[in-house]
């Protein structure tokens, strides 16, 4: 059992081989005493309870005033104890209080681990995966109840919390705040590293020292947002790729977050994470509940590397489901960027025709196809088939797709609405807006309210019927705007407060929905790119467009910082057209592949505008992206150099497959250098006995192999593969800008 419960000195222990997470009962009060690295199962770490006045801060009760929450870390900081910072929890009464005084009531220790309810969470598939402490606080005056669960993975440097909010009382209460957990890494000598941006340029890597203060990651956008992913972590300042402690921290959220770091006074750094309490509440009754989120904490003493690899197998293979959780994805063609609204029957039919000849696998069709569409002002939230474009319905269509020997994909926008549609003018009141007030748009479009269940039903009949309609094996979801005008037309007074956090379980519910109804589909969620690019999301589908940019330079930075949290299976990444439909930039087809493999992969362009040469070229990258899709999409990912680092002229990964017999690596260098003299990347993750034959991609039989023998994994990894190329005096493989090279190596 890797949870340990001392009964005689309150000590409770959660572990495995890697991390310790330690907190104890004082007074009855649950404190933190440690997280980190492992460390042995002890009867007693009282030492680690501080008892001594310090000056201006409040004692727990009248018979102990030694005791502090300023001086320790509550478990699950409320409002009313001397904490003095934001609390992870602020419950108020009717009558305006919310003094509380939660103390322990006891704990229940169980194998495995239990869903979180209409909310997505990690899970087990075996009792023997994961242990579940829950510890129960209770408030007597008001009849709270507080569930604290904490699941520790026995196989994995992982924590799961979340917490379950109860009115065991008589009275109503109103939930103000309720966050998922709180991580206490010890001190303060720590760098935030988050995951930050904008649409087109989403979860660029940023490291800041830490200070004293509050500092973290929020969205009051109404989804995860491209601005902040609700994913931190805690490094210490000399902390590399392969070395040195990280803490991550992940939301299983797709909403409103807000995820701390606090640092006070006395040194000691904090981390809160949850749903942004900011416009939130949440009324409960006598015996209603309410379930917070669920945030993971990761623990690597190997460097983010470690932390990212982690997150990656369970993000993978324990949060994501279904029928494609396991299978190496299909290579796509997307037609938006080929012919945005302006398309025909016949000339999306042609688009896959040439696909198909250069083996891409499915045709999905993006945005457009229904009524009223021929630009982003219109259209959205009754679809119907626009039978002017496709006079054969998407029936009529997805035959001739699948007659090519493709699959055939569909793009939805079910959360959205536009001016002039039925279902608006039928229900006005479906629409999120304030009465009197200005309604905003943003892509001259308006939100529905999915808080309101009957507009989750209408969104599942009416998407089963299109979805029911054709033979439909992918479906793109996108949402495309923030949120403005947050008021519910039919929630009363007390719910307004709870629209955000339903509308996303309105959200849930519908994925929940029609995931069911076609277990066979795979889903990718999308927001304008990757405005909802979060775990909540991989919960009910397993990849997700990572940004709308798509040129090859800006996809390295974009690319890497998703995989600080995000697996390769996850990331959609496609080829597009030259110039570049959103910086204008010229690159190569060759960059534009060698970067787009490493996620699910496809291809975002006109394919009937291939000139001969490019043909050939797109089927062999087809083709290698078939042999190694496997690899690249469930290995473990490596990543060399940053493009984050000095100038961001150069960047490498690696990806290295099951018994690390297979790696492929992936080198770029975005601008020719000037007499820039030898180069070596050193290399990753290869077992260093084992001997390797190194061949690059795309590259002439004879030419290929960079090496005149075998190469160990020792020298790979510590001397590093070799990049001079010794017949070019200026610099390695090729002159010139946006050089990509990508390297197969082979066990021997
Ligand atoms: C969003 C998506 C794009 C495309 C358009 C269609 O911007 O991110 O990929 O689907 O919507 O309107």
């Amino acid at each position: 059992m890797p949870i340990s419960v001392h009964e005689a000195t309150g000590t409770f222990h959660l572990y495995n081989n890697d991390l310790s997470y330690i907190f104890a009962l004082v007074e009855g009060y649950p404190f933190q005493l440690y997280y980190g690295a492992r460390v042995p199962d002890e009867e007693d770490f009282s030492y680690l309870v501080t008892e001594c006045w310090m000056p201006s801060s409040v004692g727990a009760s009248a018979e102990c005033e030694l005791v502090s929450f300023e001086h320790l870390s509550g478990e699950y900081p409320f409002v009313g104890a001397d904490d003095m910072r934001p609390p992870a929890l602020d419950v108020r009464t009717a009558s305006g209080c919310n003094v509380l005084n939660l103390v322990y009531r006891g704990h229940t220790v169980e194998r495995g681990k239990p869903a979180l309810e209409g909310l997505p969470a990690t899970y087990v598939e075996d009792p023997s995966e994961a242990d579940t402490l829950t510890l129960t606080l209770t408030d007597d005056v008001t009849g709270l109840a507080v569930d604290l669960v904490y699941t520790v993975f026995a196989h994995e440097p992982v924590i799961a919390r979340s917490a379950r909010i109860r009115n065991t009382g008589t009275a109503a209460l109103t939930v103000e705040t309720a966050l998922s957990g709180t991580f206490c890494p010890g001190d303060d000598r720590f760098e935030l590293v988050e995951l930050a941006g904008s649409w087109s340029r989403e979860r660029h890597e940023v490291r800041t020292p830490l200070r004293p203060g509050a500092q973290g990651v929020y969205s009051l956008r109404g989804h995860s947002s491209h601005q902040f992913n609700p994913f931190l972590a805690l490094v210490r300042p000399e902390t590399t790729e392969e070395t040195g402690e990280a803490y991550g921290f992940s939301l299983v959220y797709s909403g409103n977050h807000r995820m701390l770091v606090d640092v006070d006074a006395y040194g000691t750094t904090r981390v809160t994470a949850g749903i942004n309490p900011e416009g939130f509440s949440w009324p409960l009754a006598p015996g209603e509940a309410f379930q917070t989120p669920e945030v993971l904490g990761v623990y690597s003493a190997d460097g983010l590397g470690a932390m990212s690899r982690a997150l990656h197998r369970v993000f993978r293979s324990r949060l994501s489901r279904g029928a494609w959780r396991d299978r190496p994805r299909p290579i796509l063609i997307n037609n938006w960027e080929a012919t945005y609204f302006d398309f025909t029957e016949d000339k999306l039919v042609e688009v896959a025709r040439v696909a198909a000849d250069l083996g891409i696998e499915l045709f999905v069709l993006d945005d457009g196809w229904f009524t009223n569409r021929n630009d982003d002002t219109a259209g959205l939230g009754d679809w119907e088939v626009d039978y002017a474009k496709l006079p054969h319905g998407l029936g009529g269509l997805a035959e001739r797709i699948n007659g090519l020997g493709m699959d055939f994909g569909l793009w939805i926008e079910p959360e959205m609405v536009s001016p002039g549609t039925r279902v608006w003018a039928e229900h006005p009141e479906w629409v999120l807006h304030a009465p009197g007030q200005p309604l905003r748009p943003s892509r001259h479009q308006y939100v529905l309210d999915l808080s309101n269940p009957a507009v989750v039903d209408y969104l599942t009949d009416r998407l089963s019927a299109v979805i029911g309609s054709a033979n439909i094996s992918y479906i793109k979801w996108d949402m495309n705007r923030s949120f403005a005008d947050v008021f519910s037309q039919t929630a009363g007074a007390e719910r307004q407060g709870s629209v955000r956090h339903a509308f996303i379980l309105g959200v849930y519910e519908l994925y929940r929905r029609l995931g069911e109804r076609f277990p066979q589909i795979l889903f990718e969620s999308c927001a304008g790119g990757g405005g909802r690019f979060d775990p909540g999301m991989l919960f009910y589908a397993p990849q997700a467009w990572t940004s709308d940019d798509t040129d090859a330079v800006e996809r390295l930075r974009i690319q890497w910082g998703t995989s600080l949290a995000y697996p390769l299976s996850s990331m959609g990444s496609h080829v597009s057209a030259v110039p570049n439909h959103q910086v204008f930039r010229q690159t190569p087809l060759k960059m534009r592949a060698d970067v787009a493999y490493f996620g699910t992969f496809g291809y975002e362009l006109d394919a009937t505008a291939f000139a001969a040469e490019e043909r050939e070229a797109v089927r062999a990258q087809v083709a290698f992206m078939k042999r190694y899709r496997g690899l690249i999409q469930f290995g473990e990912f490596y990543r060399l150099r940053s493009p984050f680092a000095g100038r961001g002229n150069e960047c490498a990964w690696m990806v290295v497959g099951e018994g690390v017999r297979e790696a492929i690596v992936a080198y770029y260098r975005v601008l020719q250098e000037v007499n820039a003299g030898r180069r070596q990347v050193r290399l990753a993750g290869l077992d260093p006995e084992a001997r390797y034959a190194v061949r690059e991609q795309g590259v002439p039989e004879g030419e290929a192999e960079l090496y005149r023998r075998s190469v160990s994994g020792a020298e790979l990894m510590r001397i590093g593969l070799n990049l001079t190329d010794e017949s070019c005096g200026q610099n390695f493989s090729g002159r010139g800008d946006f050089i990509s090279r990508i390297f197969v190596l082979e066990r021997v």
